[in-house]
């Protein structure tokens, strides 16, 4: 069985007058088939809208014929411009959707199951010179962590972070008994963070992942661990753990110009 793996195609920051929204559907659609991908998994990251996030995994699935399955990345959960923002109700919305394998492990076979969630920063990856409460703040050298004005998960993010940790671990005892593919949003791989010192993410690096699920990776014997976010393309093996980060990332981060080239070699294969 061929598994697809693809995150943070950014459709709604990365349209231009050469290629639409939905154009992006269309091309995924084309790659899964090219590749002749059974399944693919999508780490979050589609756009800043849930509902644009909701009809390209719905648009996919109908172009492909193939199972897509989803978990919100930080801007899919974004409420841009609304000044009554529940982000709570967004993931209650997102989990309602089939392709959602939030609190619903997915059941490949026999051995094989796949476990997903966003998961959430614990500021654990940056550095250590900054206290919590600036980390806090959100903001540094003028620049402001976006998720601060445009999510509120009327709780912190050290404890959300805690508390979606929970949520995975109780998806993981549902299938504990398989080969589990984990899938989350936020990196769950220190390696995977942007490299330091640097000028702005020795700060901003807390945003970026979580050492709260180092133990379950262990404890549960993850044997694929999927993340997106930090915009890198990347696979690495450590203790019999194969790390894949496979983001397509913001236009201006891309090699090329050509969306079909890039989408082509963001997306990783498992083979199992
Ligand atoms: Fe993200």
């Amino acid at each position: 069985m061929k598994i697809g793996v693809i995150s943070d195609l950014h459709i709604d920051n990365n349209c231009n007058e050469q290629v639409s929204i939905s154009d992006f559907s269309r091309i995924v659609a084309d790659e899964i088939g090219e590749q002749q991908v059974d399944l693919l998994l999508v780490a979050g990251d589609v756009s800043n809208n849930h509902e644009m996030t909701h009809q390209f995994i719905a648009k996919v699935k109908q172009l492909s014929n193939r199972e897509i399955l989803f978990v919100p990345g930080n801007h899919d959960y974004w409420l841009k411009g609304q000044e009554e923002k529940d982000t709570n109700k967004v993931l209650e919305y997102f989990k309602a959707q089939e392709e959602s394998i939030i609190e619903k492990p997915f059941i490949i076979n026999d051995n094989w199951a796949i476990v997903g969630h966003s998961a959430w920063y614990d500021y654990t990856f940056a550095d250590k010179r900054f206290s919590i409460e600036e980390l806090s703040e959100g903001s540094f050298n003028g620049r402001v962590w976006q998720d601060k004005l445009n999510t509120d998960w009327k709780l912190d993010d050290r404890t959300l972070s805690k508390k979606f940790a929970a949520a995975i671990q109780a998806d993981l005892n549902k299938v504990k008994d398989k080969n589990i593919i984990l899938m989350t949003h936020m990196v769950t791989y220190k390696n995977f963070g942007v490299k330091m010192p640097h000028p702005v993410f020795d700060y901003f690096n807390a945003f970026i992942g979580t050492s709260d699920c180092n133990q379950l990776l262990q404890d549960y014997q993850i044997k694929y661990n999927i993340m997106g976010h930090v915009h890198h393309r990347q696979r690495e093996e450590e203790n019999g753990i194969t790390h894949i980060c496979a983001c397509l990332g913001n236009r201006n981060e891309w090699q090329t110009t050509d969306t079909v080239t890039e989408i082509k070699n963001t997306m990783q294969i498992i083979v199992i």
